[in-house]
């Protein structure tokens, strides 16, 4: 049973993740300081899957700390990076907070991984890195353009760093996983996405208006070049995306990667509008949103949706859940996580 470190796993995407792992038989470990999320996940986990992952509370910044915590768990096989600080707007704000713990627990993780010889590892990117792309659907190939802000600037110098460790100690290997906008949650409801305070994504501020605790969702902007004037996103069930992880650790435990740095966009393959997310999600759940159309907000990419032919051939991952089911489980999980809290 070859054993997983998963950084920032008690989070979103890394909790998801964790029950896929566990699921396909790995043993997890998850290391994350709580800095944005609640220890009771790991209780949701195990009670999907019947199986407790180990948990630090650890920050991944904290050199010694982290060396102690490998030199404790020697026999990890391959790291997850999720733990990262996400938020677009304040990394506007506070920049170094940023640039400090996106990139220092990366550098942290890189030398351990070098001391100990440890190969495999399996970075969350963002189609960020892409701005808004000349050609739609946009490849991997595609330009990385220059980020739309601090957080975004550190996926793509995440990404370099990753790229030239490979160059100087070939026995690393790593794939980074360009995700396009996750949303849902677990069929079970009994993990999902917990935005702290007013919630900057779509879907969050969607099932929270929904829910009432928001009042009116804004849509921002209706004067795009789009078909209904509105934004245009991929939107990903995050159980599909979790999928892929495990798919991404296969491949590099397997030594099936075809080059020791490898890079794929993990998305649907189809754009859908702020409105059309809306109409559905309405649709679906029997609910009407109370929402009104304002200004555009800055920094928007007017449309951006993947090519995900590259996943779909080299991985042989593919999103499987309709748009339907994924806005049908997001609002399961507001209303259980209401229920319950
Ligand atoms: P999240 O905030 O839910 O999860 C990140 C986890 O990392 C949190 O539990 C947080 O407590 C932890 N963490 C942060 N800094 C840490 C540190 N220094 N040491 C240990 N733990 C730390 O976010 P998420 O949505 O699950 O995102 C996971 C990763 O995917 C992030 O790297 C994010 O940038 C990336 N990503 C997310 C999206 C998205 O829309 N959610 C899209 C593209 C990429
Ligand atoms: C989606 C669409 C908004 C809220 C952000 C990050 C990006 C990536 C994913 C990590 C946009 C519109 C939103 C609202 C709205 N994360 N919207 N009213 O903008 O694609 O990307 O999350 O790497 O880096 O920037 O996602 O969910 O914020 O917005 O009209 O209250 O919904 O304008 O068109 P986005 P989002």
């Amino acid at each position: 049973m070859n054993t997983v470190l998963v950084t920032g796993g008690t989070g979103y995407i890394g909790s998801h993740t964790a029950v896929e792992l566990i699921n396909e038989g790995y043993r997890v470990l998850i290391a994350d300081n709580l800095s944005n999320s609640e220890p009771e996940v790991i209780d949701g986990i195990e009670k999907i899957t019947g199986v407790r992952p180990g948990f630090e509370q650890l920050d991944i910044c904290d050199g010694p700390l982290l060396k102690e915590y490998m030199d404790k768990n020697s026999d990890i096989a391959a790291i997850i990076h999720f733990a990262a600080s996400k938020a677009v707007g304040e990394s506007v704000e506070k920049p170094l907070k940023y640039y400090r713990n996106n990139l220092v627990s990366l550098l942290n993780l890189l030398e351990e991984m070098q001391q100990r010889s440890l190969s495999n590892l399996v970075f969350s990117s963002s189609c960020t890195v892409y701005g808004q792309p000349d050609k739609l659907p946009v490849t991997e190939s595609a330009p990385v353009k220059k980020a739309g802000s601090p957080y975004g600037n550190t996926k793509k110098i995440a990404e370099d760093i990753i790229e030239d460790s490979i160059m100087s100690n070939p026995s690393l290997k790593s794939i980074s996983l360009r995700y396009f906008n996750p949303i849902g949650a677990h069929p079970s409801a009994l993990i999902g996405e917990l935005p702290r305070g007013v919630p900057d994504n779509l879907v969050p501020f969607i099932t929270q208006t929904a829910a009432g605790l928001r009042s009116e969702l804004k849509v921002f902007g209706d004067d795009y070049n789009t078909p209904d004037g509105s934004c245009i996103r991929d939107y990903l069930h995050v159980t599909d995306l979790a999928r892929a992880h495990v798919v991404a650790i296969k491949r590099l435990l397997g030594n099936r990667n075809k080059k020791n740095y490898e890079v794929f966009n993990l998305g649907t393959g189809k754009g859908i509008s702020v409105l059309e997310m809306i109409k559905t999600f309405e649709r679906v759940n029997s609910l009407k949103i109370n929402y009104t159309i304002t200004g555009r907000r800055a920094g928007d990419t007017e449309q951006v949706w993947a090519d995900t032919t590259l996943a779909n051939n080299e991985l042989g991952w593919k999103a499987e859940s309709s748009l339907e089911e994924t806005l049908v489980s997001a609002w399961k999980w507001e209303q259980y996580y209401r229920k319950n809290n």
